[in-house]
């Protein structure tokens, strides 16, 4: 088969990762358990995911000049994805996350955007040709919507196929939404969209025709355990998660978005991918980190056999 090919414009981060029995209140302070640093950010989290599930992967972003940087920029390298079109920001450190993860594996997430926040549309157009011999293109909302609305045009003079996960919730120009073939937002970012908090099936399914009233080609809800709801011309079906341990929900929303945009790449039906992206999405929260987290194509590929 031909090696798919996914570019993913988005944020990337180093994220400073505390275990903790539960998140600080005003004015105290907490006695952790563990800390670690990862290679994390959507953007960046969602080009490994889909490189890992088998994807050739273009990265347009901005690093800063600084050791995040360099350290991030040697992961991604050695996970195989393309960084010709990252630019090594003198003027603004690298994107970093300050995490919190619970026992019972929920997280709690700040971004400081620093570098991610001067990507811009013109950084954008100096990477169409890569964004051009991509069949799908992975958008997010952790870098500037001008960036994002200007990779969604070059994907589309192409015919490929965009993916926006509408995460951290944000508005979102209609501009954008008219380009985009499938929205992947999960609960809190479905009621933030819609006002409807997707509960039962029904509001689920509410929602999902409202956001493609808002004129996007498809919704793919991530419902957490409660797995994905598809939402699209031929109606609404959901398609089952996977039952697993929970030790870090972390990044679980970016492994199903890369692995839906390899199978949406490999030529696979909406449902199909949505399949696979569930079993990439189960096994991310498995493991402690954003980067460790993200299985590789085979671990996705047990899991739907059955045999894990
Ligand atoms: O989706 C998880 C990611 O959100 C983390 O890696 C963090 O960097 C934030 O961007």
């Amino acid at each position: 088969m031909v090696q798919p090919r996914v570019a993913v414009v988005g944020g990337v981060n180093m994220d400073l990762v505390f275990s903790a029995p539960r998140r600080p209140q005003p004015g105290e302070t907490l006695v952790g358990t563990a800390f670690g640093t990862f290679v994390g950010g959507k953007g960046a989290n969602q080009a490994v995911a889909a490189a890992r599930a088998g994807a050739h992967v273009e990265f347009v972003g901005r690093l800063g000049a600084d050791d995040f940087g360099r350290d991030i920029a040697a992961v991604l390298e050695n996970e195989g994805i393309s960084l010709r079109h990252v630019i090594r920001d003198a003027e603004a450190g690298t994107g970093v996350a300050e995490i919190v993860v619970e026992p019972d594996g929920t997280n709690s997430i700040i971004v400081v955007p620093r570098a991610n926040g001067r990507l811009s549309a013109r950084d954008v157009a100096r990477a169409r040709g890569a964004i051009a011999g991509c069949s799908v293109l992975l958008l997010q909302l952790e870098v500037p919507v001008a960036a994002s609305e200007a990779a969604a045009r070059a994907a589309k003079q192409t015919g490929a196929t965009v993916i926006l996960n509408p995460a951290p919730a944000a508005d979102i120009p209609a501009t954008l939404l008219a380009r985009v073939d499938v929205l992947t937002p999960n609960e809190p970012e479905t009621m933030q969209l819609t006002g409807i908090a997707p509960h039962t099936p029904e509001d689920a399914a509410r929602a999902g025709r409202a956001l493609l009233q808002r004129g996007v080609g498809a919704v793919v809800l991530t419902l957490g355990e409660r797995g994905a709801l598809v939402v699209d011309e031929d109606g609404a079906e959901r398609v089952p998660s996977f039952e697993v341990p929970a030790v870090d929900t972390t990044a679980a929303g970016d492994a199903f978005c890369g692995a839906l945009g390899v199978a949406l790449a490999e030529g696979r039906s909406l449902r199909e991918a949505t399949r696979f992206a569930c079993a990439a999405g189960a096994l991310a929260v498995t493991k402690m980190g954003a980067g460790p987290s993200l299985p590789a194509r085979q671990e996705i590929e047990r899991l739907l056999s059955g045999q894990e």
